[in-house]
């Protein structure tokens, strides 16, 4: 079956069964406790924590359906940097997408298996072995996780005889980021090959690793599954590997035919993750994201550079978008060259100097590798490979800790420019140096919006944010408005950002493309450039609909506009022509 007519399939026969069918989520999750997207359920995480309800919930397709609030199925777009340096190997990936569907408080362990079970037969392939959870006596704080028992019956149920028992390195899985829902996991394999894997979410771990029920947490117990569309793809069109599926197999095909496989895996894998961090809205930088990027294009520009130009990567990002657009409608081609060009450029002035040096090199340890990173752009992957013998004992453990000095280095300087802020959170707008203040700066950020919204409704609808900054201390937030305020109406903007707070409103988000998010009459800030898909905050009473105020942003955000607090305006002054600043904080 081809990978668009097995996307379809999966979607459809879920759909069929009470599901609710949900787009993937943006590769930059909506969670400031992870970098990327590296699973379906993230975007489904307050679901199962009971922070959301699904009924209520900014995935428009999941409210008020009556039969499929309590389950989804999507095709994610994933992206895992942890196998970053094991690409070129037959199974390795950093962008990929997974399938699954999802339960939150519905059905469990029966269901689960049986569906899993019976979309394999209808795909025509065969499950060759299970495996369940063994259970552990000694998991988190000293709790017992048993071991699961039930779904080993529902597999024999089924006829299915080989059923293998594996530990908790295996069969248990979550959470992401610092905590939140996991459980133990039941996989499918196929010709040897894991494919899918269903977690029960049935606990929440913690931050320092115990694991209480969800339940208990407020949550809902639920199903996670995924399944890596590219090894489904594999087993089903009878593949050695997943790199001559029809997934890569049209970018394989654009390289030269004496290039060594390996590369060629690079290559292509890369020219998909650029593709889509991209079209996302990820820029190449040198931190977070950004470096993610960065180091995908600059390995793609540095096989260009030493093959002599015998492929054009261009063509390759071009067949990306080509092939992949018609199911992931953000993908934007102008956008994706746009950003490869301007590195390319950066690249061309200072990378080939950098694969000089290394060529001069006598030998090459974490220090220099990554003098050579940050004078001349080389990649670790690059040094490593092309240094060869040189580069032996170099490791990537050592480069990290070369690459954190640094980091502290400059975060010394930049703590002094932000007066102590700008460390793990730092947007230009948001700046948090800590999970303290993230939480902080992430209430005055909410509180940004319901402001705009309250002078918007005081002064008039011709007021427009000019400029924001926001750290643990305070919000501030420029506007364009061409007379001092009243006092009266100094008070009337902080009341009516308290009314919001206390309204309670829900602050969701929805996902849109651009051209429709502006459509729907959200603000948005006329200096800044969007990606091709947006999201727009809304702080709306979902009862009665009424909306106080809608944005586009990137968050973070709080859920509800009442957990902003007590909101006080300190300051409102003049800086420059028709711009008024206001300073605010909250209680
Ligand atoms: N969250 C699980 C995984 O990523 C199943 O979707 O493997």
């Amino acid at each position: 079956m081809t990978s668009s007519d097995l996307r379809e399939k999966f979607l459809e026969f879920f759909e069929k069964r009470r599901h609710v069918r949900v787009p993937s989520s943006s590769l930059l999750p909506d969670d400031p406790s992870v970098l990327l997207t590296t699973a379906g359920m993230q975007q489904f995480k307050p679901y199962y924590t009971g922070k959301a309800d699904p009924m209520a919930s900014p995935h428009p397709e999941l409210g008020g359906n009556p039969l499929g609030a309590k389950s989804a199925v999507s095709i994610q777009k994933t992206f895992r940097t942890s196998d970053i340096d094991e690409v070129g190997d037959e199974t390795h990936l950093t962008f990929f997408e997974m399938m699954g569907n999802f339960s939150f408080g519905g059905y469990f362990k029966e269901e689960a298996i049986k569906l899993a079970y019976s979309f394999i037969k209808d795909i025509g392939l065969d499950i060759q072995y299970v495996t369940i959870f063994e259970g552990d006596p000694s998991t988190g704080s000293g709790q017992v996780t048993p071991k699961d028992e039930e779904s080993k019956k529902i597999w024999e149920g089924l006829g299915v005889s080989d059923i293998r028992e594996a530990d908790r390195g295996d069969n248990f899985w979550g959470p992401t980021g610092n905590e939140g829902p996991c459980g133990p996991t039941t996989e499918i394999y196929l010709n040897g090959i894991e494919v899918w894997n269903i977690v029960f979410n049935e606990y929440y771990c913690l931050a320092d690793k115990s694991l209480v029920p969800l339940e208990e947490k407020g949550g809902v117990r639920g199903v996670d599954t995924g399944m890596g569309l590219e090894r489904l793809a594999m087993v089903s069109q009878g593949k050695e590997n997943i790199f001559e599926t029809d997934l890569f197999s049209p970018l394989i095909d654009l390289l030269p035919e004496h290039m060594d496989m390996s590369t060629k895996r690079v290559i292509a894998d890369h020219a998909r993750g650029i593709s889509f961090l991209i079209s996302d809205g990820v820029i190449p930088s040198n931190k977070e994201a950004g470096y993610v990027l960065r180091r995908l294009l600059r390995r793609m520009l540095v096989y260009e550079h030493i093959s002599e130009n015998s492929f054009d990567s261009i063509k390759l990002l071009e067949k990306v978008v080509e092939d992949y657009k018609d199911f992931y409608k953000e993908l934007n081609i102008e956008t994706v060259k746009n950003e490869f060009t301007k590195e390319k450029e950066k690249f061309q002035k200072s990378v080939a100097r950098g694969l000089r040096e290394l060529e001069k090199a006598e030998s090459i340890d974490a220090k220099s590798a990554f003098r050579l990173y940050e004078s001349f752009g080389l990649p670790y992957e690059i040094i490593k490979e092309l240094g060869e013998e040189k580069a032996a004992n170099l490791s990537r453990e050592e480069f990290d800790k070369e690459f954190e000095k640094h980091r502290e280095t400059s975060r010394a300087g930049q703590e002094k420019k932000f007066g102590g802020h700008g460390l793990i959170l730092d947007t230009g707008e948001l700046k948090a140096a800590n999970e303290e203040e993230l939480k902080i700066v992430t209430r005055l950020h909410t509180a940004t919006h319901l402001l705009q919204a309250a002078l918007r409704k005081v002064l008039g609808d011709k007021v427009h944010q000019s400029g924001s900054d926001i750290t643990a201390e305070r919000l501030r937030f420029d506007f364009n408005f061409d007379r001092k305020l009243t006092d009266e109406e100094r008070q009337k903007v902080e009341d009516s950002v308290n009314y919001a707070v206390e309204r309670n409103f829900d602050m969701g988000f929805e996902e849109l493309p651009y051209e429709e998010a502006i459509k729907t009459g959200a603000l948005y800030f006329e200096k800044e450039k969007y990606p091709p898909t947006v999201k727009v905050y809304t702080a709306q009473d979902k009862k009665t609909e009424e909306v106080f105020s809608k944005e586009l942003c990137g968050g973070p955000h709080v859920t509800h506009t009442g957990e902003v607090g007590h909101f006080r305006i300190t300051k409102v002054e003049s800086v420059g022509a028709g711009i008024r600043r206001i300073r605010a904080t909250v209680e």
